[in-house]
């Protein structure tokens, strides 16, 4: 396995929408391993998930996985999943303001809305497929996600442009308060 480089905004792949992977490209060799690959990068990043885009490939295909993540220390935990060809739908109209980053946009956050309660329709790398609903945060990650690979940015997202702080502005000003909010919101809603 191998650490990629990542692939940072501006570069036009993070724009394009990606292409479906059929089952027996995704059986292939360069397929597992670009997977494997996609895992390393996204661990060592310390990321909460990767997209294929972000690492320069235009298959659709992203992971997604928190364990103790600095970088997001109130995330519940999401065992590593990788999914392919990831289909999502809101399962209802409730949303939540939450604050993201990303590992393309260098040293920016955010605060923008995320549906709540989501349906999420995969395969896995093995091609079998998984037909899920994903709720609160863990639901924001996986539309974080897919919608890298339709060649969106969190950063589209964002309403209030205000709201964009660097790493270490939001851990000085920002972060209790949002900690605050987002753990009451996690309590209520799990993940
Ligand atoms: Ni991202």
């Amino acid at each position: 396995m191998s650490v990629l480089p990542i692939v940072p905004v501006g570069n036009p792949i993070l724009r394009q929408p990606t292409r479906s992977v059929s089952e027996s490209e995704l059986a292939s060799l360069e397929v597992q391993h670009l997977i494997d690959d996609m895992v390393e990068t996204m661990r060592t990043a310390d990321g909460a998930g990767i997209a294929a885009n972000q690492v320069g490939s235009n298959l659709r295909i992203a992971i997604a996985e928190v364990r103790d993540n600095s970088r997001y220390p109130y995330k519940p935990p999401i065992p590593l999943t990788i999914f392919v060809n990831p289909v999502v739908t809101p399962v209802d109209d409730e949303l939540v303001e939450i604050n993201e980053g990303c590992l393309s946009v260098p040293d920016l956050r955010g605060n923008l809305n995320r549906h709540v309660h989501i349906r999420v329709q995969y395969l896995d790398r093995n091609g079998n497929r998984h037909d899920e609903v994903k709720r609160g945060l863990t639901a924001g990650t996986f539309q974080h996600e897919c919608d890298h690979l339709d060649g969106k940015l969190f950063i589209d997202r964002v309403t209030d442009p205000t709201t964009f702080t660097t790493w270490d502005q939001f851990d000085q000003h920002h972060r209790a308060a949002f900690v605050t909010r987002i753990t009451e919101f996690v309590d209520r809603i799990g993940s």
